[in-house]
């Protein structure tokens, strides 16, 4: 095993993409992935484990939580978690401290990519994806930094009780949602959709992409149509798509990423 691992989950890159800089700046690092379950679980080998992942309506996003009490860490291990959000952090980062206590945690803003909700750009503070994502790498470097050198938190992981009230409801919402999907005559019937849903919700029945009742509201399947024909009701038909422009579809598929 190597010295380090990080476990992520990233819908549409912008996660993965922050996982990748620390892991290229850490050396001897595996990034094993959580949009399913994870193919490793038992890490008490790895001297520093860490997580990353967003905020999906103010908590952990898809099934994150269920799979974060089958990891097994050595309690001598440095912990960390990095958190994404469009603008504020969740109660996801108290959620992993509860399961798994952490000694650094840091948040940062990114593109939002909740396409039904807002558009991409519409994150705190404002800005659009070129420098946005320069942000980010800008700190990546900084996390990475404090992560070799083992730097403990001094702040307390947030409380935010009033996001967990919010994050309740929201396996309901999201579900609702993906009952919205369709795919308009734009599809060529690519497989590209099905290929990067993180939870085999879509199908091809005929000629037609059929989506099941397993949406976790992701985004991927429409922001990562290369024919944009992917859309929730009517709201997102005139919005500009937006994934990790450093993330493909077979990235965020990989088990396991080694640096
Ligand atoms: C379904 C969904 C729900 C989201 N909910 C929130 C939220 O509650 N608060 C927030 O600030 N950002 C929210 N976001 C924005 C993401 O946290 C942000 O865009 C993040 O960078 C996405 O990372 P990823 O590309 O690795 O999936 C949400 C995004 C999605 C797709």
């Amino acid at each position: 095993m190597k010295e380090n691992v990080i476990f992520c989950y990233s819908g549409t890159g912008n996660c993965l993409d922050m996982a990748k800089n620390i892991a290229k700046s850490l050396g001897d690092t595996d990034i094993i992935m959580m949009r399913k379950y994870p193919a490793v679980t038992d890490v008490r080998e790895a001297k520093r484990v860490g997580f990353i992942f967003p905020c999906y309506g103010g908590g952990l996003p898809g099934h994150v939580e269920r799979y974060l009490y089958d990891i097994k860490v050595d309690p001598d291990a440095y912990t960390f978690a990095i958190n994404q959000s469009a603008a504020y952090k969740g109660e996801g980062l108290r959620k992993l401290n509860e399961i798994i206590p952490l000694d650094y945690w840091a948040a940062v803003t990114h593109q939002c990519t909740c396409i039904w909700l807002f558009p991409h750009d519409l994150m705190m503070p404002k800005m659009g994806a070129v420098e946005a994502q320069a942000r980010s790498e800008h700190f990546a470097e900084k996390f990475a930094n404090d992560i070799k050198n083992n730097v403990k938190s001094k702040r307390r992981v947030p409380k935010a009780y009033w996001n967990k009230a919010e994050h309740a409801g929201w396996p309901m919402i999201a579900r609702m949602q993906g009952e919205s999907l369709k795919a308009n005559d734009n599809c060529v019937m690519c497989g590209t959709c099905a290929k990067v849903c993180p939870t085999g919700n879509i199908r091809y029945a005929g000629k037609a992409v059929v989506f099941g009742d397993k949406c976790i509201s992701c985004c991927a399947c429409v922001q990562y149509c290369p024919q944009e024909a992917i859309n929730f009701g009517k709201i997102t038909e005139k919005r500009e798509r937006y994934h990790n422009p450093n993330i493909t579809v077979e990235d965020l598929n990989q088990e396991i990423i080694s640096f």
